[in-house]
């Protein structure tokens, strides 16, 4: 079978993941300790996908000087710019001539094991000049769901029906094959969407467009709380239970507990009587003082939790300095370089913007 291009879309704002993504694109964003695009290239690489064109907004700068041309990981990767955000389908267009065959379109926030090898032969034995990836959900009234009929064919686009109106949970994943002839529905340097645009149109000229129901993982890693699950999901797969991973030398004091899953980063110092209770992570350079408890919580990289903080199923972004005693709980995020100074207490969901300093015994919740 020739081989498919897959077109990554990374150009979108991901204001749902701010304030992680006010200085992080998402697709850089780090899962595992790695950026989610570095997980996608392994993933493409098992199903013999090595060109990547990457749809980008205006500023590719960090994704470019990480990856490159994608030589370093085996793969080539080809960026296409848009000045402006194009949508979906209007970025798709705008790398009309990087495509010339059968092409894979990706939402950039989609962590997922479909079977791509299997979708790819159902296109072709179906013909479909569009196949789109199903994934089942428990409440598909907040979703666009897609109803096929007995042989897979796509019927009807129902964006967010009413239960009474509900006549299928499956939804569109974010992920799709298409043939290079699609791009001629799509007008040039205009704002389009699939969902909203294209896929109708397609439909009304009787286009074959298939569904190819899934139900292996997948998630839109978009939210925060998806983003959070996604980590704990796949610690539990790749660390087990119990197990905790080093990246590299770190220092754990003997007095130290540590319970997976859990991956320590390179280089973190782990004080006296801290705990760190899976599933958890810590990246690069983080510095636990004594006493402190770090539970179900992802911190990235250069981070310091005070002596008796505790961080409970939070997020927080490189370079924030946690005050001795602070407590960072349920839902919170802070941004890059925030400071909790002493004594204060974040819960439900609080979100602290890049740089903010919280002063000394502002208590929030
Ligand atoms: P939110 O602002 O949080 O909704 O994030 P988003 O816009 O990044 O995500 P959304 O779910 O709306 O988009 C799905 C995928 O398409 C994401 O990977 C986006 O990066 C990407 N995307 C959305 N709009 C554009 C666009 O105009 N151009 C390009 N190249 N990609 C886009």
């Amino acid at each position: 079978m020739t081989p498919f291009k897959a077109v990554i879309l990374v150009g979108g704002e991901a204001t749902r993941l701010r304030p992680l993504t006010c200085n992080t694109p998402k697709i850089m964003v780090p899962v595992l300790n790695r950026p989610l695009l570095e997980h996608f290239v392994d993933y493409l690489k098992t199903h013999n996908i090595i060109d990547i064109v990457l749809a980008t907004g205006t500023s590719p700068e960090q994704v470019q000087d990480y990856f490159g041309d994608g030589s370093k990981l085996g793969v080539r990767i080809a960026y296409s710019i848009e000045n402006l955000p194009l949508g979906t389908a209007g970025a798709v267009k705008n790398a009309e001539s990087l495509l010339d065959d059968s092409f894979i379109v990706f939402n950039g926030d989609v962590f997922t094991d479909i079977d791509l090898s299997a979708m790819m032969r159902l296109h072709r034995e179906n013909k479909a000049t569009a196949s789109l990836a199903l994934t089942p959900v428990d409440d598909p009234t907040i979703y666009g769901v897609v109803e096929t009929d007995s042989q897979g064919r796509v019927r009807h686009f129902i964006e967010k029906p009413s239960w009474d109106k509900v006549t299928t949970n499956m939804i569109n994943a974010g992920i799709y094959i298409l043939e290079p002839g699609i791009l001629s529905y799509i007008t040039p340097n205009t704002f389009s969407m699939f969902e909203r645009d294209v896929f109708p149109l397609l439909l009304e000229e009787g286009q074959a467009v298939y569904g190819y129901p899934f139900q292996d993982y997948w998630i839109d890693m978009g939210t925060p709380d998806k983003y959070l699950k996604l980590q704990h999901d796949l610690l539990h797969r790749y660390i087990g239970n119990k197990g905790t991973k080093f990246e590299g030398e770190s220092f754990v004091h003997s007095l130290a507990q540590i319970e997976g899953p859990a991956i320590i980063g390179e280089a973190c110092f782990i004080d006296r009587n801290a705990i760190m209770k899976g599933p958890a992570i810590l990246g690069t350079r983080c510095r636990v003082e004594e006493g402190a408890v770090i539970q179900g919580a992802i911190l990235w990289q250069d981070c310091k939790i005070g002596r008796g903080a505790k961080l409970r199923n939070c997020l927080v972004a490189s370079r924030c300095c946690i005050g001795e005693e602070s407590e960072i709980l349920d839902g919170c995020i802070l941004g890059d370089d925030v400071r909790v100074e002493k004594g204060n207490k974040l819960s439900n969901g609080i979100k602290i913007w890049p740089g903010q300093t919280i002063e000394p015994g502002t208590i929030s919740s």
